[in-house]
């Protein structure tokens, strides 16, 4: 049987999942709330059952995600609390929450061509195995990687960082004055035959060669400890902006 679904905080991410969500199971499903009246009627099209009423919402549904700010998902969650009534919560933000009721926090990639690559989750104690089904049938679909983690602020975190690195690494390449075109492929390549094969251990293993340019190319790179200097810096911005999330 399809769940009915709350997605509170419809922004911009908010409206990627309900749109992805809408696709495959049906508008009638969702029930998206945001905080601007205007807004949600803009929406009444494509969300016939959109609105302001975060309890409301609750009530229609089986499962609630949270999809507001971070700074805004604890008075959220305080203010829907008397009507959740056990169903479960699942925090799509990154200020990780605790409840009374079944909570997953959750590290979820951006939503990319309709696709979402990882959605890990850290359920609470009130979880049960029953909410972990539902929420599989509902997300396993839609996913590449799905599976629980320790800690999905942490799991964020470096998921964040692993994506900068790379953007960081295009820029800082292009700054060094290489063609635009060349470098687009170089990266394209790599990205490729990342997504064609069994998974980066695979590819790391047929990848390197004794002696060979992959080997010589890692030398290179360690005799400048370009990486490790890269590396540091992202790891030093990336874990401020957390904590700053964290600290509202
Ligand atoms: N962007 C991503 O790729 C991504 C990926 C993973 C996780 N996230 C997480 O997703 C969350 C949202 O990010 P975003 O970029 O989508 O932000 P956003 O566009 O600003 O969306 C926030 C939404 O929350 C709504 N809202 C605020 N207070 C509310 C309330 N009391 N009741 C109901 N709705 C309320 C806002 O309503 P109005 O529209 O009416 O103002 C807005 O629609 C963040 O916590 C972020 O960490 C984002």
């Amino acid at each position: 049987m399809k769940k009915k679904i709350a997605v509170i905080g419809k922004g911009k991410f908010g409206s990627q999942i309900a749109t992805i969500l809408k696709d495959k199971y049906g508008s009638e499903y969702l029930f998206p709330t945001r905080k601007d009246k205007n807004k949600t009627d803009k929406d009444k099209t494509d969300f016939p059952n959109i609105s302001i009423n975060n309890i409301k919402a609750v009530e229609n549904s089986d499962i609630i995600l949270l999809l507001t700010h971070p700074k805004d998902a604890s008075e959220v969650l305080q203010e829907i609390d008397s009507v959740i009534n056990n169903r479960l919560i699942v925090n799509f933000t990154s200020k990780e929450l605790d409840s009374q009721h079944p909570l997953l926090n959750v590290a979820c990639s951006p939503v990319i061509e309709g696709r979402i690559t990882t959605i890990l989750y850290n359920p609470n104690e009130k979880v049960k195995k029953k909410d972990i089904e539902m929420f599989a049938e509902i997300f396993k679909p839609l996913a590449k990687n799905f599976m629980e983690c320790d800690n999905s602020v942490a799991e964020l975190g470096l998921m964040s960082r692993i994506r900068a690195h790379i953007f960081n690494y295009y820029r800082d390449l292009l700054k060094e004055g290489h063609n635009g075109s060349n470098l687009k492929s170089h990266f394209d390549h790599a990205i490729e035959s990342l997504l064609n094969s069994e998974g980066i251990e695979n590819q790391t293993q047929k990848a390197q060669t004794k002696g060979g340019f992959t080997e010589e190319i890692n030398n290179l790179y360690n005799e400048d400890n370009l990486f490790e200097k890269l590396v540091k810096k992202e790891k030093d911005v990336i874990n401020s902006k957390i904590k700053s999330i964290q600290e509202n």
